[in-house]
């Protein structure tokens, strides 16, 4: 199920109050006011338009709080992971994620990746070394996990395939889960449902 209709199946009433953290183009935050939902969606990089505002979480001063916060592959970027979930607590009761756990390539993981790139060949090594590269500084799974576990009371939790989202990568998303679940190669991408240990407040 993609992520809008996941979080579509997680809304209690139509219209609920939304906010997107780090919306990046925005194509979430659409798609959930298009299916009726009141949603504000935040980012420095947001898109023009009356439900984006270009703002950080840290800097955004809402009037109102919101019934879910939705964050799709931005918390791993945060600067401050701790000062974001606590800020997230206090704006809704409930937050809806999905995430990328870049950290759990591992080599068996790397090499199904680089047997279905496109373009030249690399080594699994390669592969690893500058994959790393490419994701120092970003929140890893044990970090975002064990901040989402100080802060929220988890509701609901889901492995996800990730790399086939890739456009080099020559795999379908029912190719990448069949090896997660019969080949022992790792999930990088989660889905979690949380409510804050500290009830939101204005
Ligand atoms: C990988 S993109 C994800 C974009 C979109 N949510 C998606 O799933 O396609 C991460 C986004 O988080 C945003 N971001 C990073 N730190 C942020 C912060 N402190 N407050 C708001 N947005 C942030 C970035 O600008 C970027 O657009």
């Amino acid at each position: 199920m993609e992520f809008h209709d996941f979080v579509l199946s997680q809304l209690a009433r139509t219209p609920s109050r939304l906010l997107d953290v780090g919306c990046g183009d925005g194509r979430l935050a659409l798609a959930l006011a298009a299916a009726g939902h009141d949603v504000t969606a935040i980012d420095p990089v947001a898109p023009d338009g009356p439900i984006f505002e270009r703002t950080t979480l840290e800097e955004f001063a809402p009037s109102h709080l919101f019934e879910v916060v939705i964050a799709s592959r931005s918390l791993h970027h945060v600067p401050n992971l701790d000062h974001a979930l606590d800020r997230i607590g206090q704006l809704a009761p409930r937050l809806i994620v999905e995430e990328f756990a870049w950290d759990r390539l591992d080599e068996r993981t790397a090499a199904w990746y680089v047997s279905n790139l496109d373009g030249p060949s690399k080594s699994v090594p390669q592969c690893l070394r500058e994959w790393n590269e490419e994701h120092t500084g970003l929140h890893g799974y044990e970090t975002l996990r064990a901040g989402l576990d100080r802060h929220f009371r988890e509701h609901f939790f889901a492995w996800r395939p990730y790399l086939h989202r890739y456009s080099e990568v020559n795999a379908s998303q029912e190719n990448e889960q069949a090896m997660i679940d019969t080949e022992g190669i790792n999930a990088l991408a989660f889905r979690y449902i949380g409510a804050p240990r500290r009830e939101a407040s204005p």
